[in-house]
């Protein structure tokens, strides 16, 4: 299978909101997609903005969200600060009339994501979290195996994301004012490809562990759904973890080798054990394939992805919420915080 072209993909003007380690990326990767260009950054100091714009020969540098999003030159902002901050950089940009990309998790929690689209939808602006994997050959390739039936009822999802951290309170990841914790930056990866394959669960059974900072360290869940298929998602901040995905259908499996979030390959292997592996030639980070699709929608006058709609945000911001409260874990921004 090769990956969709990106030749025909209408230019947009981006601002980035935020100057760390995953602007770099998304701005590093923006090269490989030709019609896309970044006419601004928002930093919360000069220094910052300048060295970004520096770095990537931006022009235009601001040193607050409402500047940047009142920026004539920008179309679209790319909201990546840490999440508690993403309802208030969001809605800057949602209130300046621009399109908004806004980074996983999309706001620490459902009330604030319902509110960002209510906004949105009133102003008439586009609005998409940035699930990047979504977008990427492989899951789109996927979805078209899920359409074509091959793997007949889905029976099991499984898939897991866990990193090793060193421990340090002052990393974003442990940093229960920086929105920390292994749930909203990778639990949310396995659920959200879930949530793709499976929908809005209607069960759940949990156990997780907090790190060392009182933020949740490892979490477990399994989901159920109608017509009796689970899903079993694994996140951790305490290693490693094989970062593999297994959609399981009564007729075939389809497995993502690792790190199955990022570009990857997959195998459909059938009843039978006759197996077939897919390869999905790729370069750079993967990163562009979100903004192509905001620039597609932008020009075709939509207000959401339908690869990533905003009521299928909420509900993944939702399912979330009831694991954090049942592990009893809260954020800033939440309604007790
Ligand atoms: N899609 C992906 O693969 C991916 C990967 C990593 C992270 N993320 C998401 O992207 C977001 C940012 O993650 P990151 O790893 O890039 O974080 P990071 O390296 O810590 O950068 C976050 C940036 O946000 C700005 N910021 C605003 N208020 C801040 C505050 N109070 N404390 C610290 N920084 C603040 C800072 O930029 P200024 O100094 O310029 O204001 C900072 O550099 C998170 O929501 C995370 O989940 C996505």
């Amino acid at each position: 299978m090769t990956p969709p072209s990106s030749t025909s993909i209408p230019p947009l003007r981006w601002g980035i909101l935020g100057t760390g380690g995953i602007a770099h990326d998304f701005v590093g990767d923006l090269p490989l997609l030709s019609s896309a260009s970044v006419t601004a950054v928002g930093s919360r100091r000069q220094e910052t903005a300048d060295a970004f714009g520096d770095e990537f020969g931006i022009a235009h540098r601001h040193t607050d969200a409402e500047a940047l999003a009142d920026d004539d030159t920008v179309d679209a902002v790319y909201v990546s600060t840490p999440h508690p901050m993403h309802f208030d950089g969001a809605m800057a940009a949602i209130d300046a009339g621009k399109a908004v990309l806004v980074e996983k998790a999309f706001t620490v929690n459902a009330g604030q994501a319902e509110q960002l689209v209510r906004r949105a939808r009133e102003k008439q602006v586009f609005l998409m979290e940035a699930m990047w994997t979504r977008f990427l050959p492989h899951i789109v390739a996927v979805r078209d195996v899920l359409a074509s039936g091959r793997l007949g009822d889905i029976v099991t999802v499984s898939a897991d994301h866990g990193q090793w951290f060193p421990d340090d309170p002052e990393n974003r990841l442990f940093a229960p004012a920086l929105g920390g914790g292994a749930l909203l930056d990778l639990g949310i990866y396995p659920l959200s490809f879930a949530s793709m394959i499976l929908g809005p669960p209607k069960r759940m059974a949990m156990i997780d562990d907090p790190a060392f900072t009182g933020v949740d360290g490892q979490i477990s869940v399994v989901l159920g759904y109608d017509g009796g298929a689970q899903a079993v998602v694994n996140t951790t901040l305490r290693a490693v973890s094989p970062t593999v995905a297994a959609i399981v259908g009564r007729d075939a499996r389809l497995e993502i080798d690792s790190a199955w979030y990022r570009p990857s390959r997959f195998t459909i292997t059938d009843r039978d054990g006759h197996a077939e592996a897919f390869e999905f030639p790729h370069e750079g980070h993967g990163l562009r394939y979100e903004a192509a699709e905001v620039a597609r929608c932008v020009a075709a006058g939509q207000l959401e992805s339908a690869v990533m709609p905003l009521d299928e945000t909420v509900q993944i911001m939702g399912t979330m919420d009831e694991i954090r409260r049942r592990g009893g874990y809260s954020l800033p921004g939440d309604p007790d915080s």
